[in-house]
């Protein structure tokens, strides 16, 4: 993804040529990137041969999930929905790790119908959910417990999600009690010790202390687990200030960890596959000054783009033709939504922007369309997926007809 000839292009195709196709706002996904960062995963933790599950709520598209489960990776799910679309993507169950805090028993009966990889249980009575479920069928049900190991991701607050206050996981205390609980069932097979702290981590050390937090537990426990499931989390860069995450580092810690506690390591990542694979193109509506900033009002809003209403999150916007004509006013991105915090970003440098223009909303392609909604009675954009010279629609615009 780069520009050609000042049009900013996904393979030789002009992002302006797509808009013009298929109208805008329009999510677009590089097939090429998608396999580079499955391949650069691949590479980084080779040592330590993980399973890499895919976390489809990154990224629920359907045929991008299948192109990944044809890359070899499973899929991380929280939901029947999640599910059902990873199952239809043909990801094989043994490949499935069922996540999340509140599954219902019709969501768990259905998963273990399924005979999926694991159940990721995040309480007691989830637990006991499970084992009725499993006694009723005399099944025995391989289950994993998601440990609050009480670490802080230093990730946005709202994605944190394993510090002691987060509804996440089970507390260490609670975490020795049910390990017991579950060995002395007949019906729960317990294969998986997991964790997830948090989301967009750039610095390994909070997965240091994860780590340290799990051999800690482990040294109290007379149980091998078969699994350790790290989660997900790895961050990738929206902005120059954000540093890189070191993952050859994470992968020495992880290397060290499995020589002394032998297990098969599990990641669940979505955005570290998803983020950077794809943009959001928007149409300039209108321009509108006052004497302090130019409102640019874009045909994108923040239910097709959550993520900056609701984190504050910063994605780069960039012309998708370059002028070169230089402004020195200062640029407020805005959408048409009925609500002030419908707001991407201000930019004090841009080139200069006329009424029809294309922008180039970056770094989308994780939590950007499966964050979206209809608010405002909108109907959802489409998605495109680029791959060698051609271009696909991966999923259709919304109708009017759909939402009326
Ligand atoms: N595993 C579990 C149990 C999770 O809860 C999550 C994300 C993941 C894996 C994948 O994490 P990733 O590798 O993508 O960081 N909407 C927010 C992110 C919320 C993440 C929720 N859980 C955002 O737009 O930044």
């Amino acid at each position: 993804m780069k520009y050609r000839n000042n049009n900013y292009s996904i393979n030789k195709i002009k992002v302006s040529k797509i808009a013009q196709k298929f109208g805008t706002p329009v999510y677009c996904y590089s097939y090429e990137k998608i396999r580079e960062n499955i391949k650069n995963l691949k590479k980084n933790f080779k040592s330590i041969s993980p399973l890499i599950c895919f976390a489809v709520k990154s990224n629920p598209n359907l045929r991008i999930i299948k192109e990944i489960g044809k890359m070899g990776l499973g899929a991380d799910v929280v939901s029947k929905g999640e599910l059902l679309k990873a199952l239809k993507a043909k990801i094989k169950p043994n490949k499935i790790v069922f996540s999340g805090v509140g599954k219902t028993k019709n969501e768990l009966t259905f998963a273990i119908d399924k005979k999926i990889l694991l159940i990721n249980a995040e309480s007691e009575s989830e637990i006991i959910d499970i084992e009725k479920i499993a006694k009723s069928k005399n099944k025995k049900v391989n289950i994993g417990l998601r440990l609050n190991p009480n670490t802080d991701a230093k990730t946005l607050s709202q994605i944190s999600t394993g510090k002691k206050e987060n509804k996440f996981g089970i507390d260490k205390i609670k975490f020795l009690e049910l390990v017991k609980y579950c060995k002395n069932s007949k019906y729960l097979e317990l294969e998986c010790l997991s964790v997830h702290i948090g989301s967009q981590i750039l610095n390994y050390k909070p997965y240091e202390k994860m780590l340290r937090a799990i051999a800690s537990i482990l040294r109290k426990l007379d149980h091998k687990f078969k699994y350790i499931d790290l989660g997900g989390g790895m961050g990738i860069r929206y902005n120059k200030s954000d540093k890189k995450l070191n993952y050859k580092k994470y992968n020495s810690l992880i290397r060290k960890f499995k020589s002394k506690n032998k297990c098969n390591i599990i990641f669940e990542p979505g955005r570290s596959i998803i983020g950077n694979t794809g943009i959001l193109l928007s149409r300039v509506i209108h321009l509108k000054a006052n004497k302090f900033k130019t409102f640019v009002i874009v045909d994108a809003g923040m239910n097709d783009l959550m993520r900056p209403a609701l984190y504050n999150a910063k994605h780069a916007i960039i012309p998708a033709i370059r002028n070169k004509i230089k402004h020195n006013k200062i640029y407020e991105f805005v959408g048409p939504i009925c609500e002030s915090t419908d707001k991407f970003l201000t930019i004090k440098k841009f080139q200069k922007i006329n009424k029809n223009d294309l922008i180039v909303i970056c770094d989308t392609g994780a939590y950007g369309y499966s964050l979206s909604s209809n608010y405002n009675l909108r109907p959802k954009p489409a998605e495109i997926l680029v791959k060698g010279s051609k271009y696909f629609v991966i999923q259709k615009r919304q109708s009017f007809k759909d939402l009326i």
